[in-house]
């Protein structure tokens, strides 16, 4: 087999929010593909970095007063460390703040200049002259210019479903400081698209880099008409790297961002001793973009265009995936669903997102929905009871026996399984992993019936059939190991485990052709337990609390795809009528607890005077300890809907400023007012 040279990506996480569940279908779609082109003997690299520019970190990291590089190596390092507790294995992962990257960009740069492809206009654009920062259009709100609704977004009224330019907006407002924002102009730069156009059309058509759907939307959508020229530039304040040639303009950051692709590649070339020409010039490398379909454009537009025009290799596939809902609901904080990988890490083993993925994924760019019950369905009835229940009714009597010197009759089992190989590669090549997985299974559910039926458990009870049962044992064994190697790309722990079990590591997928004999079998270790549905509930209500009780949050990155920024927009006007119906009383914390089985949430007693007392669950904890609470004075909603939570019965809600986490200021009213008194 002739070994093939690959480099593969996932894209770059946002420095401005955590990994979850939903960043996790691509992360682990990526690294069961790596893993996979690995076992298979290739040269296979798996880069990745933090997408860390923009207007959303500098403003984030003002709200939380600190530098942007404070801010992006911590979010940094929680990413890493989420990534690894879901062994998603990086050759190499690195930042898009990287002095390689700086350069790639300006060599990408220097190259659009000299095609000619770089145009210059001014832009009128709102500026908040209170945050110095020019604002995208989601940043401002007014008045609809149309049909009179206050407070409507910069682009569109939702009353009236008008759409306009943020210029147009009466009366408008920064939601970043309150201040009415100034319309000023500002000159920036432009990638001139459309001269590109026969090109990118033609490798939209021929290239077979993209999926048949991705290349007919681009085609009916985008391609059809002269392409829009992009604006890669935006002036400061903003966090990134200034243009060289255009001083007080930084690059945009989706123009550095896939840059960082190849930025990431030449710090692991340099710490391995490789030439990056090896890896983005050459024909002979092949290079894997997987991405979600909401940047699209990006990836498979700009970026190729970019690519060409500095006489880099161009993709040879976009892998594009779609989005995760849960239970079939779009994911999102405001329903509870947004699980952290921290969160997800914390209640269950990530072999059983691994594989409930690999179970759901397909070469189309179609939505999975992770549906709780299915989930528990499929890792229990599937991993627990067919895949490890081969080595957990075997290995215990196989410790004893050793597997046989020669492999018995099986009846054809493992030559059939030995066979189905080729098939399930090309369904993990192909991106095809539910075919993959159901191939799979289709061996385990052959496997099964063979311990039924030979019944180790019995023979081990005969003395007079040892012999036989080592050889029950060995085939058990070794129709798990082949399984265990099909798997290895979703379940590397399991892979490991049947590696120590027999004394025989799995390395290549070819191991699955050949039985592993005469060697002594380890005591048997457990291997993965049964998923309760109860506790995936329990994970899904834990999330609801913390989200309800957390402040509310600001934009998911997953929700993001262009700028984002993570100010909080202004909340819907109200009347005097509106507000009078929130009952606000002053309280007394009387005693504050932890939750032991919540990370974010106190336990607080309120009393409202007398004795009137309030159980309210806060998600505070991060920012405060609960015994310096104690008899301080709070401002409680007091006639909000009690709720039931999984800890208790929340009465209440208590009012505070700040993003969450340990940033959480609790309002408070100066000694002298009484608990229970209505604050107006
Ligand atoms: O959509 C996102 O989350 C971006 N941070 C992805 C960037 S991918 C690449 F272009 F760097
Ligand atoms: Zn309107």
């Amino acid at each position: 087999m002739n070994t093939r040279r690959i480099l593969v990506t996932s894209a770059l996480p946002y420095a401005n929010g955590p990994i979850h569940i939903g960043h996790l279908v691509e992360y682990i779609q990526t690294d069961i593909w790596v893993r996979f082109q690995k076992l298979r003997g290739h040269q296979c690299i798996y880069v990745c970095a933090d997408d860390t520019h923009g207007t959303a970190i500098m403003i984030r990291a003002r709200q939380e007063g600190r530098c942007e590089s404070d801010l992006i190596a911590a979010m940094q390092a929680a990413h890493e460390r989420d990534f690894a507790g879901f062994e998603i294995e990086f050759d190499h992962y690195g930042s898009t703040n990287s002095d390689e990257n700086r350069e790639l960009c300006q060599v990408f740069w220097q190259a659009l200049r000299s095609a000619d492809l770089i145009a210059q206009r001014s832009v009128d654009q709102l500026y908040d002259p209170m945050a110095e920062t020019f604002l995208a259009d989601r940043f401002v709100r007014g008045t609809c210019p149309k049909c009179g609704a206050a407070n409507q977004p910069g682009d569109n009224c939702s009353k009236c479903g008008a759409t306009y330019s943020p210029t147009d907006l009466v009366d408008p407002k920064s939601t970043l400081s309150g201040a009415t924002p100034e319309l000023r102009s500002a000159e920036h730069l432009f990638v001139r698209l459309e001269k590109l156009h026969d090109f990118l059309r033609q490798w939209v058509e021929e290239s077979d880099a993209l999926q048949p759907e991705t290349a007919n939307y681009l085609l009916g959508h985008f391609l059809k008409d002269p392409l829009r020229d992009w604006d890669v530039s935006r002036p400061q304040p903003y966090f990134g790297f200034e243009i060289p040639d255009a001083p007080g303009n930084y690059w945009y950051v989706w123009f550095d961002a896939p840059i960082g692709y190849v930025a990431s590649t030449q710090q692991w070339c340099n710490r391995n001793g490789q030439d990056l020409a090896d890896w983005w010039k050459s024909d002979a490398t092949e290079i894997h973009h997987f991405i979600g379909k909401d940047i699209t454009y990006f990836h498979t537009l700009f970026w190729p265009g970019m690519l060409k025009t500095a006489g880099f290799r161009l993709p040879t596939q976009v892998h594009i995936h779609g989005f995760l809902t849960v239970d079939g609901e779009k994911m999102a904080k405001s329903v509870g669903t947004l699980v952290t990988a921290e969160t997800f890490l914390r209640h269950h083993d990530p072999a059983y997102l691994r594989y409930f993925y690999a179970t759901k994924l397909t070469s189309r760019v179609e939505d999975i929905d992770l549906g709780l019950e299915e989930f528990a369905d499929k890792v229990n009835s599937d991993l627990v009871g067919k895949v490890v229940n081969l080595a957990s009714r075997t290995a215990k009597f196989a410790a004893r026996t050793g597997l046989a010197t020669e492999y018995p009759d099986d009846g054809g089992l493992f030559q059939q399984a030995a066979d189905a190989g080729e098939e399930i590669a090309a369904a993990y090549e192909a991106c095809d992993y539910a075919r993959a997985m159901r191939k799979i299974m289709e061996l385990a559910d052959r496997a099964n019936p063979y311990v039924e039926h030979a019944k180790p458990w019995l023979l081990n009870k005969d003395p007079a059939a040892s012999q036989q049962l080592q050889d029950v044992c060995t085939v058990a064994l070794n129709l798990f190991r082949q399984l265990a190697i099909y798997l290895a790309p979703v379940l590397p722990r399991l892979a490991q485990q049947c590696g120590d079990l027999l004394g025989s590591p799995i390395r290549a997928w070819d191991q699955s052709r050949i039985p592993v004999l005469g060697t002594a079998v380890a005591p048997f270790q457990h291997m993965l337990k049964r998923v309760k549905l109860e506790d995936l509930q329990k994970m899904i209500e834990e999330t609801k609390a913390e989200n309800a009780a957390s402040p509310p949050s600001t934009t998911a990155a997953w929700e993001d795809s262009d700028e984002p920024l993570r100010a909080e927009p202004l909340a819907e006007e109200i009347t005097i009528d509106d507000f009078a119906k929130v009952d606000l009383r002053v309280a007394r914390v009387v005693a504050a607890e932890h939750v032991p089985e919540a990370n974010k949430l106190l336990k607080l007693t309120l009393s409202l005077g007398g004795e009137e007392r309030r159980q309210v669950f806060a998600g505070i904890k991060a920012a405060y300890e609960p015994e310096k609470l104690v008899g301080r004075l709070v401002v409680m909603v007091a006639n909000l809907k009690p709720r039931q939570m999984r800890f208790g019965l929340s009465e209440g809600m208590v009012t505070a400023a700040g993003p969450g986490k340990t940033e959480v200021f609790l309002l408070g009213v100066d000694e002298g007012a009484k608990p229970g008194q209505r604050v107006h």
